[in-house]
């Protein structure tokens, strides 16, 4: 019997993918999820693919009481995967508070209870954000942190530097840190996938809701980048990759394969794709338009970054396999499933 693991957030996009995975190779999973970006149905698209329904606490991890009764009412919990934070850019700009507060006391508060809960190790969720603009592509796990354009990139910063400064104060578990580049797709079975709250922000949904019709035309923010289009770069990693590699993490510590207290992977593919690139394998994949027209640059944007991903692919034993076309299908089967039910 494998031992119980605590997902934080597991309703959400990455939590979602990472939770069925999980279920998959025979973990038990106990999900806490606030609902601020997410809603119970994920459950049922959860336990539709794997045949299993999560344990789920709908609550707060910034509140300590919550999280002590949760650790009562599912002992043995062994793994904490934490993808509990809020994630938009914008609005960490406009409300630094609200994401300072939710994004660190969530992690001081795991960290906290870990030691005196017996919890062997921590996966945390963190991102290329934390490289800036780099000055030299692919980006390694040595890249210079450059400081952070957004609340939101200063709380991934300081959630690296504070588990950091914990493990190194001798605390009882290890952590695994994993540097997302851009997360996109969606499940195969089209039964979850990614569920932005109102006008999304990022490209993928922007795109599939554009094919869909809910939004007129996609803009694309600028094609005089240094770029070989004009159009910025990115590594676009299919969520389910993703989702993988959270489980050969947690396993890592729990079984005490990990050399070292903490760990941090970049995971991508190692592949950069423009922005135009992308919009044309999303029409080519699946046969349908996406009108788009070029706009100006949008605030903050880096031009390019992608990863060197070889030190997740020898040390963690993986790669991001899925190629980019069946990883927009799959984004664009999960928008069809999404107006099949009348979501949207
Ligand atoms: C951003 C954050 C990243 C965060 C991620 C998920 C930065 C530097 N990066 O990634 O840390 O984890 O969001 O929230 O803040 N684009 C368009 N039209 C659109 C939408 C996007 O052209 O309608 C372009 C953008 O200009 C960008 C690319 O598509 O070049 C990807 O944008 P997006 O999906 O928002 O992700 P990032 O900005 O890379």
């Amino acid at each position: 019997m494998k031992p119980r693991i605590l997902v934080t957030g597991g309703t959400g996009y990455i939590g979602s993918h990472t939770v069925v995975e999980l279920q998959n190779v025979g973990y038990p999973v106990v999900i806490i999820d606030n609902l601020s970006n997410s809603n119970r149905d994920v459950l049922d698209g959860i336990e539709r693919i794997s045949g299993i329904r999560p344990d789920f606490v709908e609550g707060d991890c910034t509140d300590m009481a919550t999280l002590r009764k949760l650790f009562q009412d599912y002992p043995g919990i062994k793994g904490i995967i934490n993808f509990a934070a809020s994630k938009a850019v914008g609005e960490s700009i406009e409300k630094p508070i609200l994401y300072y507060r939710n994004n660190l006391d969530t992690l001081l508060n795991l960290l906290d209870i870990m030691g005196p809960e017996d919890v062997k190790g921590i996966v945390f969720s963190s991102s290329c954000t934390v490289y800036g603009e780099p000055d030299k592509n692919p980006v390694t796990e040595n890249t210079p942190i450059k400081n952070a354009t957004s609340p939101y990139g200063n709380t991934k910063q300081i959630s690296e530097e504070i588990i950091t400064d914990v493990i190194n104060s001798g605390a009882p578990f290890k952590s695994v840190i994993l540097r997302y580049f851009n997360p996109v797709g969606a499940h195969p079975s089209a039964e979850i996938g990614e569920l932005p709250n109102g006008v999304p922000q990022n490209l993928v949904p922007y795109i599939t809701q554009t094919a869909m019709g809910i939004r007129k035309e996609l803009s694309v923010f600028g094609n005089d980048y240094d770029t070989p289009d004009g159009s910025c770069i990115r590594d676009f990693i299919d969520v389910v990759d993703l989702a993988k590699a959270h489980v050969i993490a947690v396993e890592r510590m729990l079984d005490d394969k990990s050399k070292e207290k903490i760990e941090i992977f970049n995971l991508g593919t190692g592949r950069g794709v423009s922005v135009l690139e992308l919009i044309d394998s999303f029409m080519r994949s699946t046969g349908v338009n996406v009108p788009y027209k070029i706009v100006g640059r949008r605030n903050g944007d880096i031009e390019k970054v992608w990863a060197d991903p070889r030190h997740a692919n020898e040390v963690l034993g993986w790669v991001a396999a899925t190629p980019l076309d069946e990883t927009m299908r799959n984004a664009w089967a999960w928008q069809c499933k999404l107006r099949e039910r009348g979501v949207m």
